[in-house]
């Protein structure tokens, strides 16, 4: 098979059949999706958000416990109990840590070293993706700002001519608005070692999340999947692509009331800030746990527009796999 041969270094790294990661979703990559990701063959990422290590502990156990193959764990740096949870993650021999939210210093790479578990983290440009290796992370992910979450400004397909091309040598896997298989296959005839996909997870039948979740991002189309509007640059909004709903309409009220009393004198720029800060506090929880679709977070990117369908890992796969197939034959017969 032309696509595995692709995926060979891919495979390798992250000890998976197919170089394909179920990247980290709070909320809805825990024990089960994840265990069943990695049993279809691919390589499954649990999201530790908010976690402790306590909690953490006890996802990877019950992960543990439904399967035996590779899975890593997705830690958000800003996270203050972030050393006990690489700690957990050494010592339940937890293959890779996937590190987001911010560049990782040297340190934290060595510490997650010193367990001999590999490190994979984000760049946002080439000369912090160089930075990164030299700093001895293991493989990079590129994630476009098509991509569902937080995301950065940067579309895929820049920086797949950015950093991915200018740094072949690596392994680096790609993300944000990647799903047909002819498009995964592309990508790793330029140099990608693999890709991660998010959102279509999200939609699949072993996920967790909420039956409303799923149908409001299977009914959507790309032009909804949105990053909020920010009124005012003092108080900046941090880019979350998410479905738009009641929720994103009262957040742009709530912008203009904190402006109008910042104006005003009657809030200091700190607490304004806060007060934004805190406004989508637990509504991604809300949304894929309690099904809240109208002021919950419905964070999904653009990729929406194609996925249509509530299918399982194993039928995404085999669509995958058919599409970088027949691409692959098609483009040497070329
Ligand atoms: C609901 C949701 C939650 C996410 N949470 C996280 C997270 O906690 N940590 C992280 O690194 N990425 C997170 N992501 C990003 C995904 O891991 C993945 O990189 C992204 O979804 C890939 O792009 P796609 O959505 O176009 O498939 C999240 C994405 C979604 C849709």
């Amino acid at each position: 098979m032309k696509t595995l041969k692709l995926m060979e270094r891919g495979s390798k790294i992250l000890g998976a059949k197919y170089s394909i990661l179920g990247g980290a979703m709070t909320w809805i990559s825990e024990s089960n999706l994840v265990s069943a990701m990695s049993n279809a063959g691919i390589f499954g990422v649990l999201a530790s958000g908010a976690m402790d290590g306590d909690l953490l502990k006890t996802e990877i156990e019950s992960t543990q416990e439904k399967t035996k193959r590779n899975f890593g764990v997705n830690i958000i740096l800003v996270n203050p109990k972030l050393h006990d949870l690489v700690e957990v993650c050494g010592e339940k021999k937890v293959s890779h840590v996937i590190l987001a939210g911010g560049i990782p210093d040297k340190s934290i790479i060595e510490k997650i070293h010193s367990y001999g578990m590999q490190v994979m983290t984000f760049s946002p440009s080439l000369s912090v993706a160089k930075r990164l290796f030299k700093h001895g992370i293991d493989s990079l992910i590129l994630e476009g700002s098509e991509a569902g979450g937080h995301v950065g400004p940067v579309s895929t397909m820049v920086l797949i001519q950015d950093i991915l091309l200018n740094l072949k040598e690596y392994p680096i896997f790609v993300a944000g608005g990647i799903l047909r298989g002819e498009v995964v296959a592309s990508v790793l005839q330029l140099g990608a070692v693999g890709c991660q996909l998010g959102t279509v997870f999200a939609c699949c039948k072993e996920s967790i999340a909420h039956e409303n979740f799923k149908k409001a991002l299977l009914r959507a189309s790309g032009r909804n999947a949105v990053t909020p509007v920010q009124l005012d640059k003092k108080f900046s909004i941090a880019p979350v692509r998410a479905i738009e709903n009641l929720g994103t309409e009262e957040f742009i009220a709530k912008q203009r009331e904190v402006l109008a009393k910042f104006e005003k004198g009657e809030v200091a720029l700190d607490n304004g800030r806060l007060l934004l800060e805190h406004f989508w506090a637990g509504s991604l929880r809300r949304a894929i746990r309690e099904g809240d679709v109208d002021r919950g977070s419905l964070m999904a990117g653009q990729i929406v527009e194609i996925v249509k369908e509530e299918k399982s890992i194993e039928e995404i796969m085999e669509t995958l796999l058919r599409e970088a197939e027949g691409f692959l034959s098609h483009a040497t017969l070329a």
